[in-house]
Order: C-alpha cells, then structure tokens, then sequence
C-alpha cells in the first residue's frame, strides 16, 4: 500500500507540475486512445500499481487541463494544495460522516468550517447547513427546507403527506435563474414551468419592482452572480418584498456568494443576509476538489425537518449530526478539504483569491477591448462575456482558441447575442497567464 500510494503521488505530482506547460484541451491522440479501456471486464485480478500506471498513461493526457491555470471554461475553481492534500488523506480515512459516533473528526471539522463559512460569508451565525456535491443539489435541499417551512406554516407536513392536496406554493424565479434552480423545483414536485418569472435587466439582474404581489405559502428565488454576466439580483429590495409578504426567500450565489469573502466586493451582496437559505460552491471558488457545494438555511430546524430520517441502528447524540442536515445518509467527509482550504488561505488569503481573480477578469476585458472585440457585460465580477462579430464568427473563434491550446473558453448566449464566455476562478491564474491568453485569444481572431 505505502509503496502504490508514493507511487501514485508522484505520478498526480508530475501531472500537475506538466499542467501548466500542457494544452488545455487534450489532444485528439490523446482522446483517440480512451478507447483502449473499451474492454470486457477482466476476469482475474491485476497488480494495483499496473492499474494506476495504466490510469496515468492513458487517462492523464485526456483530461481537460481544468485545474490548471488558463482554464477559464464554465464556472471552474482549482484544487488548493493544502485541499488537495486534505483530500488524499480524507480518502485514506474514509471516513463516513453521517453521524458524530461514526466519525468524530470529519463531524468535527466540518462544524468548525460551517461556523467559518457563515462567518466568512457573512451569513447568519447559527444558521444549518448541508454539505453536498454541488450547488445543485445545495439548492434543491435549500428548496426542500423552502417547501417544509412555507407549507407547515399553512398546517400541512409536506414530508409526511407531500403535495396531494397541499395548499400550492407560489414560486417566484428571475428569467434569469440558473437552470439547477428550475430542476431542483422540479425535483422537489414545485413545476420546472409553474413558476411567476419576472424580466431582467440588460445584466440579466432581476427587476425587483415587476415582481408579483406576494401572499400565501411563497418561495422567491434570487441569484448572486449571474453565470454568463457575474451580476447580482438586488438582494435588499426583493427580501424586503418577501419577507413583507411573510414569503420564504433562497439565494442562489454557486459562486458570487464569495464576494462576500472580499472587503472591496462585498457590497454587491448587500442585502443577501436578510434571505432564508443559500446554495454555493466550494469546488468553484474555495478552490476544494470536486465535489463540494454548500446549503445553508438560516433555521437549522427547518432543515432538519426537511431532511431528517430515523432508524433504531442509527444512534444520535449530543452532537450536530450532520445526516440529519444532508440528503444522503452516506458521502464523503467534504468538511476535511474545505477547513483545510480556510485555513491554509485564511481570511486575507481567501479575500486575495477572490479580488485577484476579479482584477484579471476586467485585465481580460480591457484587452480584448483594446483588441478591438466587444466586451458585453459590466465586468463586475469574474465573468467577462465577448463577441467577435456574429455568432458563426465567435464559435469559430471559439473553436480555434481550444484546439489552439493556450486556455479554454466556452460558448454562451447573452440576450440575443452570441458570446465566449470567460471565467476566471482559480487560485493559480497568474496575470502572466491571462496576457498569454489575451494573446492568444487575439491570434485566433485574426487568422
Ligand atoms: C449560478 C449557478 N447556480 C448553480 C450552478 C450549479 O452548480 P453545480 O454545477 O456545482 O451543481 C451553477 C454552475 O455553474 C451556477 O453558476
């Protein structure tokens, strides 16, 4: 075991030392030889170390350099090493964190990253929450505590009953909501298309003054940072909307919840306290390895009541026992990667990441502008969006700049237009890295 683990360290040590050297996009050689696990299952055993060579040979070159540099694709954070490393270890422990007496360390250390996080992120102290795999499924537990409260304030118990015959919700989304919003709503039996949506404006943020009159059981959903523009829903005047109305409000900030990390970024989650739940990632901004998102509702109990399961087998105690918070009983110890990452960062490292990644979001757009390119979005976050002319002109840019290599970019659809889409939200982009991406990205327009 000693020997495959140091072994297998130094094959992820050389792969990350290549990465920032490497294409962003894998080679088509390299995607090509994947067939090569096209295999019937074997049927006797192999030498462990023969399988992770095999892994590393192969699988290795057919990544995409995500936690790299310039990879600047979708919404997409690196792996800090002091995360990385807590992760590895975490995996060795392999630990279930269900319950305290199952596993003391990671129900520990994920209480004391809950109280940093809220504190951090300047949420309310004593607030519950979920550690999850992704905003995703942060929202749609967030949405589930949503459904437990506003119904059992109308004196039903949705849990026990669910929604025959319940008193109907009213759900309030922006047109711009995330689509894991609408699947949550979905999931949770609310309608992907039963919901009042209310216009935006030109940076996708929601119009607070359209939205409906509220009364009755009623979920309003806003967004802190937009995926394509970074922009924020104005928080302070739709809470206070809501919460006139006695309406449950829930945030969806994946990424631009973090602002709130940040002295000089905080003001665009001003407001964002006054909510009743919030979905983020850590596996974007935080920088934690794949998969860690985050829900927190303000009334732990209301969390509880919405994802809470008994069995004689599973004792509690006097701890917080985090599968009464969680959807799944069993899953990782995900509070392990992300106290390291506070830690390792600390407050002003975290505030650090976070500007700097900010700062170079608006170098790329004075670049590209200068380039000559139309920047479409107020570059007030991470996210830049560009066209280069018409639509079939910006994919082809597009797909010049991931075949060519230097960095990654996707596509998008802003308001009509057809756009690449920049991300910046890892901890290792230097500002060296975005002048070669400018660079490169110039290139690839003007052939
Ligand atoms: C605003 C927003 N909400 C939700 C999500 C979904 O996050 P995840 O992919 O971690 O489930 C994303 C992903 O980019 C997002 O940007």
């Amino acid at each position: 075991m000693q020997a495959l683990l140091q072994q297998t360290a130094a094959m992820a040590a050389a792969y990350l030392r290549e990465l920032p050297d490497r294409r962003v996009a894998p080679s088509e050689e390299a995607v090509a030889a994947l067939a090569g696990f096209q295999e019937p299952m074997p049927e006797e055993p192999s030498d462990a170390l023969a399988v992770i060579e095999r892994l590393h040979r192969v699988g290795s070159p057919a990544t995409t350099g995500m936690p790299g540099p310039r990879f600047f694709g979708f919404v997409i954070g690196g792996s800090l090493p002091a995360a990385l490393a807590a992760n590895w270890l975490a995996t060795a422990w392999d630990q279930c964190p269900g319950l305290f007496i199952a596993s003391p360390v990671a129900t520990a250390l994920e209480e004391v990253a809950l109280g940093w996080l809220l504190d951090v992120l300047r949420l309310p102290a004593g607030s519950g929450a979920a550690f999850v795999t992704g905003a995703t499924v942060a929202n749609f537990t967030a949405l589930a505590a949503a459904r437990h409260t506003v119904l059992a304030k109308a004196g039903w118990d949705v849990e026990a009953d669910g929604l025959f015959g319940a008193p109907p919700i009213r759900v309030v989304i922006s047109e711009e909501a995330h689509p894991s919003v609408i699947k949550s709503l979905g999931l949770l039996g609310l309608g992907r298309s039963r919901v009042q949506r209310v216009p935006v404006d030109g940076q996708g943020r929601m119009r607070a003054a359209e939205m409906p009159r509220l009364n009755g059981p009623a979920i309003v959903c806003l967004q802190a940072g937009n995926v394509n523009t970074g922009a924020f829903d104005p928080a302070a005047e739709i809470c206070a909307r809501a919460k006139d109305a006695g309406a449950w409000v829930h945030v969806d900030g994946a990424f631009g919840l973090w602002a709130a990390a940040s002295p000089e970024l905080a003001h665009l989650v001003a407001g964002v306290e006054q909510a009743d739940s919030w979905a983020t990632d850590a596996h974007k901004w935080l920088n934690v390895p794949y998969d860690s998102g985050l829900a927190f509702v303000r009334d732990p109990m209301m969390l509880r009541g919405a994802m809470s399961l008994v069995a004689p087998y599973l004792p509690r105690g006097e701890h917080r026992e985090p599968s009464l918070f969680t959807p799944e009983l069993s899953r990782r110890a995900r509070g392990v990667d992300i106290w390291a990452a506070l830690v390792s960062l600390g407050r002003s490292g975290l505030a650090e990441m976070i500007e700097r990644n900010c700062r170079q979001a608006r170098r790329f757009a004075q670049g590209l502008r200068a380039a000559g390119f139309a920047i479409l979005n107020n570059v007030v976050l991470n996210q830049v969006l560009v066209s280069f002319g018409d639509a079939a002109r910006t994919h082809e840019v597009i797909r010049r700049i991931q075949e060519e290599g230097t960095c990654w970019c996707g596509p998008t659809e802003w308001q009509g237009q057809t756009a690449m889409r920049i991300s910046v939200s890892n901890w290792s982009t230097t500002d060296d890295d975005v002048d070669r991406s400018i660079a490169a990205i110039v290139r690839c327009a003007g052939v």
